[in-house]
């Protein structure tokens, strides 16, 4: 029989491959999954024979993961408890999709993770794959406590050795990080308090601290079509390509590091530091360009599918009727979601140049203080009148039965 892992490469996940062989007899074929994690995949294929694994698959999905799940949530704004732009969570129903996939093409009968059991990722690998494949075993080694005794790096180290796995391993502490193409985050050592300062030297990845940013800031602009980013300084690129030209600017000018308290799924707070550069620039352009374009009333209403779809994503329910239908309202509201935004980046903030739109419903002579035809100063005063009776009649009463 034959188990499909979701393989990183780290320690977790290579010492799982010998597991699963001496506690269920399986052929281990791992999959390794690129949504841009970029250097990680160096020497991959080596450490995954070496560990006893029959085959090794690496499926770079980055096309797929920036059009089917980044622009979306771009679209939708959607960010998690104000902060987080979900990078992580973004990317697991992807993964999940890839996973089944792989399973089918190769007979498999299960599934294995490297989550934790105390996570928000064991939900989404495993909600994705109930989803697409109700028929197959999940495996979370983490989760079965009794088999699973490797509590520590060095464990899991000396694990690897008992089954003739040499492999450069660091037994030290390091952090718990996740990457792609839209993020990376850390979680644990000094993070674990929240009464910390994080350590941003040791910490920083994709960027630099606002402080060690230029004293020069520098201009971008970007084209939108219907909501979806098509061109940065005048060249026209792909989605994957716009958010890796816009990660090295974005880290190189300190912008996009957050530090929040989350609240998990499985009940938890927890604290982690997030850098999303590229990112954190996309989504501030989008909603510039909506500023212009978008109603009043639309507006409101989408803000409120945007948390939803958050939510959604954050919980891991991807393959829902619920995630449809907020898809299609969000894309419904991209039509008009086309034009030309300018922005500077300085020291970790991103400040408006300039927007334009041939669909912008902002008109300069309406706005402006000098009168103009379409709006007549006399409508507004019986606009309020009706506007504000509820709140008069309300007080006129309070003051009768108060007096
Ligand atoms: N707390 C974030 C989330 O739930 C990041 C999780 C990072 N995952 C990881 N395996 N290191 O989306
Ligand atoms: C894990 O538990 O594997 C990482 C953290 C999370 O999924 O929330």
């Amino acid at each position: 029989e034959k188990v499909i892992l979701a393989y990183s490469g780290g320690l977790d996940t290579t010492a799982i491959i010998p597991w699963l062989k001496e506690n269920f007899d399986y052929e281990v074929i791992c999959c390794c999954i690129d949504c841009g994690q970029g250097e990680e995949l160096d020497g991959l294929e080596e450490r995954a024979k070496l560990s006893g694994a029959s085959k090794l698959y690496i499926e770079n999905i980055v096309d797929e993961f920036c059009d089917d799940y980044i622009v979306p949530c771009v679209q939708a704004n959607a960010i998690y408890e104000n902060k987080y732009l979900l990078g992580t969570a973004m990317a697991r129903p992807g993964i999940a999709k890839k996973l089944v996939e792989i399973a089918r093409k190769e007979h498999a009968s299960a599934i294995c993770h490297g989550a934790t059991g105390k996570g928000n990722d064991q939900i989404r690998f495993e909600l994705g794959i109930k989803a697409l494949a109700p028929d197959l075993k999940i495996i979370a080694p983490w989760r079965m406590t009794d088999l699973w005794t490797l509590n520590s790096r060095e464990e899991e180290i000396a694990y690897c050795h008992q089954h003739g796995i040499d492999l450069p391993f660091d037994a030290s502490q390091s952090y718990s990080r996740d990457r792609n193409l839209w993020h990376i985050s850390h979680e644990g050592l000094e993070l674990e308090d929240p009464a910390q300062e994080p350590d941003y030297e040791h910490l920083l990845v994709l960027g630099v601290t606002p402080e060690q940013a230029p004293d020069e800031g520098e201009y971008i602009t970007m084209t939108f079509e219907k909501g979806v980013p098509v061109s940065l300084n005048g060249q026209t690129m792909k989605v994957s390509e716009i958010i890796t030209e816009l990660n090295a600017l974005g880290g190189k000018h300190g912008i996009g590091i957050i530090d929040i308290v989350e609240n998990r799924v499985v009940g938890m707070k927890s604290r982690g530091v997030y850098e999303t550069p590229g990112g954190t620039i996309l989504m501030e352009a989008h909603q510039q360009l909506e500023e212009l374009v978008l109603d009043r009333a639309t507006y409101e209403v989408k803000k409120e599918m945007g948390n939803k779809l958050s939510q959604i994503v954050y919980e891991g329910k991807w393959f829902t009727p619920l995630r449809e239908a907020v898809q299609a309202f969000i894309e419904s509201t991209q039509q008009y979601v086309t034009g030309e935004v300018k922005l500077k980046l300085y020291k970790g903030n991103i400040i408006k140049a300039g927007t334009t739109s041939p669909y912008s419903l902002y008109s300069e002579s309406l706005a402006s203080f000098t009168t103009g035809e379409l709006y007549d100063h006399h409508d507004a005063e019986g606009f309020i009148n009706l506007f504000g009776l509820p709140l008069k009649v309300r007080a006129m009463k309070l003051a009768e039965t108060e007096k």
